[in-house]
């Protein structure tokens, strides 16, 4: 048996206005459907029969909306988090209800509801080699080759850095920049793409190992919860128990049964706005834009109009830009200082 979990937590403010706290990065339309949908779907394409979403509760309806919109949704079971405890206890949780909804041996695909991965079917042979390690035990991570010394990112060391999958020598999440710069000359690292595959009896019994207060919170969490139809609503104080940590750092970092699985298709956490823009196809002129925006002159820009009603946006003698419009926000960003933009809703925040 095959599950999906698709963990939708974060509110990506490096992509502030188009993602923030009420309406984060999975809502996020990229091409034709939101991140969310996608990673679904790519969950789906992969023969994973039922999803488990672990998400905050205030996004309850956004998701059902998603969901609601699939001319297949898969059938779904809502984990609703009263506040972010991080990745180490969503899958904690996830894992549990997995062993007792269906059984501890079902292979969990967890994805991020906030990336894209562009070629399903490449995807698809990846996780087909995941699940069958998955299913002998290991804890699988997909390696995505480094293009940069990015420190948001887990490094995967392994011995030769080749096409096939291998155990893995050591995790290290988020390494210093100098740590990072180090690794990338080494050539013997992959990033961490920040999907997994493992049977919800592996993770828990890593969980166990290697962070026993995790997966104790997580079950405390679990029995004190109350379940509502498809839905699990926990209680806020046993949730708020658990400690805020990320699987990686619980758990990856520290079990020596790892396994990589090189990444056979192209994907991006789109991170920021040139990320954004990067996974579009942009027109000649290298500008990603809706078709009716009157573009002089202009080279490198990516418009986005998220307006209630029509609205006419013409850009002339602009290189690089962001433009993003929104009913109660505007954003001009050059993209040079894409990193910036969550320095905004922290002006922002301090205002309120
Ligand atoms: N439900 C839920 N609750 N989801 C969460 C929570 C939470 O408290 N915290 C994070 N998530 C979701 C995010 O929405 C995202 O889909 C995924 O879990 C990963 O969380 P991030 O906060 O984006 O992690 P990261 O980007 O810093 O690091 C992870 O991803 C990198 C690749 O993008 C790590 O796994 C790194 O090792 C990896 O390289
Ligand atoms: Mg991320």
């Amino acid at each position: 048996r095959l599950l999906s979990v698709v963990l939708s937590g974060g509110a990506g403010s490096r992509l502030w206005p188009a993602s923030r706290q009420a309406f984060p990065k999975p809502f996020m339309k990229i091409g034709d459907s939101t991140l969310l949908q996608q990673a679904i779907e790519r969950g789906q394409a992969c023969g994973t029969g039922d999803l488990m979403v672990v998400t905050n509760k205030d996004h309850l309806f956004l998701t059902k909306d998603v969901l609601g919109q699939m001319s297949d949704p898969p059938a779904t079971t809502f984990l609703l988090e009263p506040k972010g405890r991080n990745t180490g206890p969503a899958i904690a949780l996830a894992a549990l209800q997995c062993a007792r909804q269906f059984s501890g041996d079902t292979v969990m695909l967890v994805l991020s509801a906030d990336h894209l991965v562009p070629d399903v079917h490449a995807f698809v042979a990846s996780a087909t080699e995941a699940f069958r390690l998955a299913q002998e035990g290991s804890l699988v991570v997909f390696g995505v080759s480094p293009t940069s010394p990015n420190t948001g990112f887990g490094y995967i060391e392994v011995e030769n850095v080749s096409r096939e999958s291998q155990g893995v020598k050591r995790f290290v999440e988020k390494p210093d920049l100098e740590t990072a710069q180090k690794y990338l000359a080494t050539g013997r690292y992959y990033w961490n793409s920040g999907m997994f595959a493992f049977t919800a009896d592996t993770i828990i019994a890593a969980l166990e190992k290697h962070a026993p207060d995790v997966i104790r919170a997580a079950r405390h969490a679990l029995e004190t919860s109350k379940a509502s139809g498809d839905s699990i609503n926990f209680d806020l104080h046993a949730f708020g128990l658990q400690p805020d940590i990320s699987i990686d750092y619980a758990v990856l970092e520290h079990a020596s049964n790892v396994h990589v699985v090189p990444a056979k298709f192209s994907w991006s956490d789109v991170g920021s706005w040139p990320a954004v823009s990067d996974a579009l196809t942009p027109d000649a002129s290298g500008n990603t834009l809706p078709d009716d925006v009157v573009a002089l002159d202009t080279t490198g820009t990516h418009v986005q109009v998220e307006s209630y009603g029509p609205k006419v946006v013409a850009t002339v003698g602009v290189r690089d830009l962001v433009i993003v419009d929104t009913p109660d926000a505007l954003l001009v960003l050059h993209k040079d200082s894409a990193q910036k933009v969550k320095k905004v809703v922290d002006v922002l925040k301090a205002r309120k």
